[in-house]
């Protein structure tokens, strides 16, 4: 078993170069099956979720090259693809049902296995079936898959969500750009990794209008065309660098992602007491340009109150990490989850810091504490692995922080950065633990 293991007290300081968004590139990769041809992604972050994509495009009949360490991937997609995702993908990766619009959309017929439980709530899948139907497709649940076949093709129709979900509104946009005649998504999800994706379907022929608002208007087209697309910058990796640099009272400059598609983040951030400065147009580590930011730590941040929103609201994403910084600070602290119900296994674990937080259905209140104590804990999801290296920042002694596989889905090289900025942290095998396999 591999843990992180980490010294603290420390204070992060310099340079951390962030590539593409974790939950933009997998849905760039899944778009690519709306095009018959070699459809190239850059800018593309080394995880195993791209990894466990790019397995799922391979079954798919698709050709697929990924170099990790050049950030790119190029998917030549054949004229027939395969249909079935399955239960071993999507168990292992949520998104993996982001094929489910294009294939249906494509294929006229998609079967990808239900995702199950999961660590962060119940995450149904109601209004992707819902929007689906609207289309036109007949869907139904068969040994543990979503089905969904549509074999005239789908119909442009009017939809309506019941909440601005993420996966739904990119799956239903990309199967309404090959649907016959107009689509109009009302309640749309607008977060910058939805944008993207709008912006390469545009690329590849689709018509979209309202990109970036709660109101999309597709109107369908009778094909689309392989194009080359660089992923926006993830700006929940940089929040993340962002938050360590607060709450440990550093200085580190985040380069590759603009605080414009961070606006609820930087507000807070300054709450803290931390300096935060737009750098606008900088030259990134690969020599390219693009955006940047500085985050400087006060020596104690203030506490903060948050409430996680849809975007532009704060990310739901992010909400470890506010707990962290909370942990520290020099009152009480307040984090409203909006987004998902079950969010709060990462609250038990911080405990084992010394951290005082206390639960009441969807708030967190956190009390301050001078300082944190090194602990095993483990990690339960991406964030919440992440969340807890923050934390032992800032915690005096070895924290070792298990579940790292986790970690490794969302985060490039995350020890090494960290140690870049100057943490005392390694990545170690443990074969001490009781094992009762
Ligand atoms: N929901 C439904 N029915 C649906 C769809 C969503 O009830 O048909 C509910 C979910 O249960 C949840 C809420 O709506 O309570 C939000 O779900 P949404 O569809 O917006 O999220 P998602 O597409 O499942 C993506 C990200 C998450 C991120 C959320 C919110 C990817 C792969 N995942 O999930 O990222 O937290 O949007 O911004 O894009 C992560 O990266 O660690 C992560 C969990």
């Amino acid at each position: 078993m591999e843990v992180f293991r980490l010294t603290g007290p420390t204070q992060l300081r310099g340079t951390v170069d962030v590539r593409g968004a974790k939950n933009s590139v997998l849905k760039l990769m899944a778009a690519s099956l709306l095009a018959v041809g070699k459809t190239t992604i850059t800018n593309v972050p080394a995880i195993l979720d791209v990894r466990i994509m790019v397995e799922l495009l391979s079954r798919l009949g698709c050709t697929v090259d990924y170099d990790a360490e050049a950030g790119i991937v190029s998917i030549d997609v054949p004229a027939e693809v395969g249909i079935q995702a399955d239960y071993e993908l999507v168990r292992a990766m949520r998104a993996s049902i982001s094929v489910l619009g294009p294939l249906t959309a494509r294929m006229h017929s998609a079967h990808v296995a239900l995702p199950g439980g999961d660590a962060i709530g119940s995450r149904g899948l109601d209004m992707h079936q819902a929007g689906l139907e609207a289309l036109g497709a007949h869907v139904r649940l068969e040994h543990g898959y979503f089905v969904a076949e549509a074999p005239g093709g789908l119909t442009g129709t009017d939809i309506a969500l019941d909440f601005p979900s993420v996966g739904a509104t990119e799956n239903l946009v990309m199967a309404a750009t090959l649907a016959s005649g107009v689509t109009t998504i009302a309640n749309a999800a607008k977060e910058p990794e939805i944008v993207d994706i709008c912006l390469m379907l545009v690329e590849m022929g689709a018509r979209i209008e309202g990109i970036g608002t709660a109101d999309l208007t597709i109107i369908g087209v009778d094909a689309l065309h392989p194009v080359e697309h660089r992923t926006v910058g993830d700006r929940i990796v940089a929040g993340t660098y962002a938050f360590a640099a607060a709450l440990s009272g550093g200085d580190v400059t985040v380069r590759g992602v603009g605080l414009d598609i961070m606006p609820n983040v930087a507000i807070k951030l300054r709450d803290t007491g931390a300096t935060v400065d737009d750098l606008g147009d900088i030259t990134l580590g690969d020599g390219t340009q693009g955006r940047g930011f500085r985050v400087i730590g006060p020596e104690r941040p203030h506490a903060i109150r948050v409430a996680t929103m849809p975007f532009p609201g704060f990310p739901t994403d992010l909400q470890p990490f506010v707990i962290a910084l909370n942990s520290v600070s020099d009152g009480v602290g307040l984090l409203s989850e909006n987004l998902f119900e079950a969010r709060w296994r990462f609250v038990q674990e911080v405990a084992r810091l010394g951290a005082k937080v206390r639960v009441d259905g969807n708030h967190a209140l956190i009390t301050g504490v001078d300082e944190l104590s090194g602990a095993e804990v483990e990690a339960s999801d991406i964030r919440a692995g992440a969340g807890l290296v923050l934390a032992g920042l800032r915690a005096a002694g070895i924290t070792e922080v298990s579940g790292v596989d986790h970690i490794d889905r969302g985060y490039e090289g995350f020890v090494q950065k960290l140690q870049a900025l100057g943490a005392d942290i390694v990545r170690v095998s443990r074969a001490d633990r009781l094992s009762f396999d």
